[in-house]
């Protein structure tokens, strides 16, 4: 669906904006409160996602930072360590929650590639049977993006799962890192206690996010979620958008050609600034200095990206960008300014 003010958004694929489809499903949807478990489109997406990811059972709950949230207090001891990768979001984008939210702390290891070095897990492990503060949990993020939407080799996330603590997998982008790999949702999930996943992103969905573990911990995460202020009412309006969302998985493809697309022509632009061979998903980092002079230079073009970091811009691409999208933007690289 084209941006209706005729630009280039590549800021995130959190603005793919719902579909015919999904409108028609909202208008539709047989509701129910489901603070009482009585919304019949809520159920049928829980139980369309536990069956997805190969989980007893599902829970619908308003966004990715909530879910990492009830991740961490369903899995979290109180006085306990929660073993997490330095870059992810529930590191780094959540204003710092964890602390607020929860009784854990976090203790982070580099993920420069997207992935944390299953061996410091276990250093971390046999180092509090010398004292030091005991790990409770492990968070993984696939794909990882501030790594720049890398996909975790599956063999590794077996490796932190055979450590034998609960893994939490902060699968927003679920879906890409199983299209970009071959393995079913199912199988990327397998290693996971707990697993989340986002449908408000390149899949297209207005609003939420899904759960899916164990009956029983979902039980508790379900309660979490209450907790935390999350249970909705007839909420089988947005459910029944996540429903269609579901069906759009395979599209995710497209938008790692595209991205692969985008992150050529920064290469070629600024040599150096971004490896495209390592450009997994739909996500690209380009390391260009100062974000600010190239931001400027692609919105005069209609083209919207976001700094990524201090010294590097993101471009993401989705359901909402097109190949003359991509040409569009590839045009105001080309004639982009010379890095900081
Ligand atoms: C890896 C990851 N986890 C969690 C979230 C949070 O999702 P939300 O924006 O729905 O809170 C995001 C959002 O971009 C994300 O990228």
């Amino acid at each position: 669906m084209p941006d209706p003010r005729g630009r280039v958004d590549l800021r995130s694929d959190t603005v793919t904006r719902p579909t015919v489809a999904m409108r028609e499903a909202m208008a539709a949807a047989e509701v129910g409160d489901d603070g009482f478990g009585d919304d019949p489109t809520v159920r049928r997406l829980e139980a369309a996602f536990a069956e997805l990811v190969g989980k007893d059972a599902g829970l619908f709950v308003p966004s990715g930072t909530m879910a990492n949230q009830i991740a961490l207090r369903a899995l979290g001891r109180p006085g306990t360590v929660v073993l997490c990768g330095r870059r992810q979001h529930v590191v780094v984008r959540e204003v710092a929650a964890a602390g607020t939210n929860t009784a854990v702390q976090l203790v982070t290891f580099d993920d420069d590639d997207g992935t944390v070095d299953p061996g410091e897990l276990v250093r971390w492990q046999a180092d509090a049977q010398q004292g030091w503060a005991p790990p409770s949990a492990i968070f993984v993020e696939d794909t990882h993006g501030e790594a720049g939407g890398r996909v975790w080799p599956l063999e590794r996330l077996h490796e932190v799962a055979a450590i034998g603590l609960p893994v939490h997998l902060d699968g927003a982008r679920l879906w890409n890192a199983a299209v970009a790999s071959g393995a079913s949702p199912a199988e990327r999930a397998a290693p996971a206690t707990l697993v989340t996943a986002c449908l408000s992103k390149g899949l297209g969905a207005p609003v939420g996010s899904v759960m899916a573990a164990s009956a029983d911990l979902v039980a508790l995460a379900r309660l979490e979620r209450k907790r935390l202020g999350g249970t909705m009412r007839q909420v089988g309006i947005l459910a029944a958008a996540g429903l269609v969302a579901l069906d759009r998985i395979d599209r995710l493809a497209d938008d790692h050609v595209r991205a692969r697309t985008l992150a050529e022509g920064a290469a070629r632009r600024w040599p150096g600034s971004v490896d495209p061979e390592l450009v997994d998903t739909n996500i690209v980092r380009v390391e260009i200095g100062d974000p600010a002079p190239l931001l400027a230079h692609l919105a005069a073009a209609g083209v919207l990206a976001v700094s990524g970091s201090a010294t590097s811009v993101r471009f993401v691409t989705h359901a909402d960008v097109d190949d003359a999208d991509v040409e569009r933007a590839l045009a105001a690289i080309a004639d982009g300014p010379e890095p900081t």
